[in-house]
């Protein structure tokens, strides 16, 4: 597939100054796009709006931690007001504790229900609302196999991306009444920070450029086609 014409279209990646955030930020904006990005950490924030500005220089980003929903307005303002328009959505910025339930503190529970469900809440929810008015957008979730599947160790983690799946499976029956397409992505494990220190090592796990091809097949479809949620598996190659 050659290489997408996303200019004139404007996308907030949250959680873009690393890790799978960055890689969407970086294919839409080597594709035209004008890509906004925020994270909390500033200067991995500057550092990546200079290599998105390498490909278009309406890129930027600002800090904002997903769990404040005064700073998340604030970022929608300026976007509004920068751009005018929001196109493409992506609530990506996401956190994980590695615990038991039984040994899963209250505040790793609400650090992971504050980033992932309610975080993604927030930015869906503002997104939405500017696209209904325009009447066009897409906004593209990224989820979790941990969304679909339980795990020992992920309880609170689990309980976060099952319940944004929920979410973004009900935002995305208000999307077809005012033609914004929702669609949610549960990759499995993605060779990212979010992985260091797995015993398994990280060879074997998909890289994040995977999941921000997932987002260019969907930004691709044709305006009768919709994709409502795209599972990535690992793959494991048998020896012969
Ligand atoms: N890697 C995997 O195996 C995997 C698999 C399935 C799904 N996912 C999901 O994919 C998404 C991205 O994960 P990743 O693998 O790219 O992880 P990562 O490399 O650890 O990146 C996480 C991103 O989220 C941002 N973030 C974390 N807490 C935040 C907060 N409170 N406010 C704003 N930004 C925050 C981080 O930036 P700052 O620290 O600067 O805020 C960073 O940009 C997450 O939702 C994760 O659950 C990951």
């Amino acid at each position: 597939m050659g290489k997408s014409n996303f200019s004139g279209k404007v996308a907030l990646v949250t959680g873009g100054n690393r890790g799978i955030g960055k890689s969407i930020a970086l294919y839409l904006a080597e594709r035209g796009a004008d890509v906004f990005i925020t994270a909390r950490d500033k200067d991995k924030i500057e550092e990546t709006v200079k290599e998105l500005q390498k490909f278009n220089d309406r890129c930027n980003g600002r800090s904002c931690d997903v769990r404040s929903h005064k700073e998340q307005i604030e970022i929608f303002k300026k976007i509004k007001k920068d751009y005018g328009r929001l196109d493409i959505c992506i609530p990506n910025a996401g956190a994980a504790t590695l615990a038991k339930a039984t040994e899963t503190s209250l505040k790793q529970w609400s650090r992971d229900i504050d980033t992932n469900l309610t975080g993604l809440f927030i930015t869906a929810t503002e997104a939405m609302k500017i696209m209904k008015e325009q009447g066009s957008g897409n906004i593209i979730g990224i989820v979790s196999k941990a969304g679909k599947k339980a795990f020992l160790l992920r309880a609170a983690y689990c309980a976060s991306k099952w319940g944004a799946l929920g979410f973004l499976k009900s935002l995305a029956i208000e999307g077809k009444g005012c033609n914004v397409k929702v669609t949610a992505i549960c990759p499995a494990s993605v060779a990212t920070d979010f992985q260091k220190g797995n015993p398994a090592g990280m060879d074997w796990m998909m890289s994040p450029d995977e999941v921000s091809r997932a987002v260019g097949y969907i930004l691709n479809m044709e305006d009768n086609a919709y994709l409502d949620e795209i599972v990535l598996s690992t793959w494991t190659r048998k020896k012969r």
